[in-house]
């Protein structure tokens, strides 16, 4: 009798404890501030979907997303390998798929993207006519932009195009269509898409000379008479190491041509990493050094992340007038490419939400700039 009492007044002070702890312990989605409303005057807030978020698999990921972000990028399905797998065949099941999820839950979608020399069909390799990679290009885009017309918001049109240097990078479309490739692919699209916006995407094109040949594009493409909306800078950055002066003088000199700046696919890495951007196709070897914070973020990487996180808001704020969109690159740090590039089976923390989708500091940072 007396050990039954005991047992029962421990697990009765356990239980009422775990209710008065839990709650701060871990968040429910229903109680973290909205990152979508927090900014809804100033600007639209993104994120990118996977398939098992586009599936709705986990209906809990489903309203978190619902409930944070009013825009998405999906992060695979819609480039050109995944969507037109051969010659003439497409898949469209999933692409369709998320824009019902869109429509469902009042997110408008980026389609990411008609025009990319990465993730191409693999029959493309063996195509060694120029004509025929024109009418690939043609037919894809006519094709594509086409279907999603009235569906998606916007097109992410030509991808990664330009070199650090500013030049054009020798892609598949450079090397048999010339230069004049991407101001075509923008009247392809328009001509397809009369109603949706048409973007140039890209990562370090806030860095000087990559910014200086991303503005020859767009005045490139205007000069042509064919319509441009918008450029979008990627946002890969590291964590201690953000080029805010870059990212604002590229705002203001990308505004000045009269199109919208968004940023794209931000996330900040906080892994080692000996070279700047995301060019998918580099990679970097794993060593003792590479994969450091498998068990926690160190609190002073997690301040330093926090910072960079509420300047870079600060900034957008200070240019809501330019900037209107901010999307990131994953929902939490457990979707985040990061853990699998450039090196394979790392633990990385760039993103605003933590694997079990609680807020970071870097979360608090940026939410208290609307309080
Ligand atoms: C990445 C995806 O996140 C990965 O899942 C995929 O394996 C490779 O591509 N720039 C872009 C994005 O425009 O499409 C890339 O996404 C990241 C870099």
């Amino acid at each position: 009798m007396q050990l039954n009492r005991h047992v029962f007044t421990t697990s009765t002070a356990a239980l009422l404890l775990a209710t008065l702890i839990l709650p701060f312990k871990s968040a429910s989605a229903q109680t973290i501030p909205s990152l979508k409303d927090a900014f809804r005057k100033d600007f639209g807030i993104g994120t990118c979907l996977n398939n098992a978020q586009i599936d709705e698999r986990d209906p809990k990921t489903t309203e978190f997303i619902a409930r944070q972000f009013n825009m998405a990028t999906p992060e695979n399905i819609m480039k050109s390998a995944l969507l037109h797998p051969k010659w003439d065949t497409y898949n469209f099941e999933m692409a369709d798929k998320l824009v019902a999820f869109g429509k469902k839950h009042n997110i408008k979608i980026n389609g990411h993207t008609l025009v990319w020399h990465s993730q191409l069909p693999p029959f493309i390799r063996g195509i060694k006519s120029p004509d025929s990679i024109r009418t690939f290009f043609t037919d894809h885009i006519k094709t594509v932009a086409g279907r999603y017309e009235g569906k998606v918001f916007s097109w992410d049109v030509v991808n990664e195009a330009l070199n650090e240097d500013g030049s054009l990078r020798k892609s598949v479309f450079l090397q048999h269509l010339g230069d004049d490739y991407i101001t075509e692919a923008f009247r392809l699209a328009q001509q397809a898409a009369p109603k949706t916006e048409l973007y140039y995407n890209d990562y370090n094109n806030e860095q000087p000379k990559k910014r200086a040949g991303c503005i020859d594009i767009i005045k490139k493409i205007k000069a042509a008479g064919v319509r441009i909306d918008g450029v979008g800078i990627q946002g890969h950055w590291h964590v201690g190491k953000v080029p805010f002066a870059d990212i604002e003088e590229s705002i203001l000199q990308y505004a000045a041509l009269g199109v919208k700046v968004m940023f794209t696919e931000l996330d900040i890495e906080v892994l080692p990493r000996n070279f700047q951007g995301a060019d998918v196709g580099q990679r970097m070897t794993a060593n003792e050094q590479s994969n450091p914070y498998v068990n926690g973020l160190p609190d002073a990487v997690q301040q330093q992340l926090a910072a960079d996180y509420e300047n870079l808001f600060k900034l957008f704020l200070k240019h809501k007038d330019k900037v209107t969109r901010v999307t990131f690159w994953g929902v939490n740090d457990g979707d985040s490419w990061l853990n699998g590039w450039p090196i394979r089976g790392r633990t990385n923390y760039p993103l605003l939400f933590d694997r079990n989708n609680q807020p970071k500091p870097a979360f608090e940072k940026v939410i208290a700039l609307k309080k």
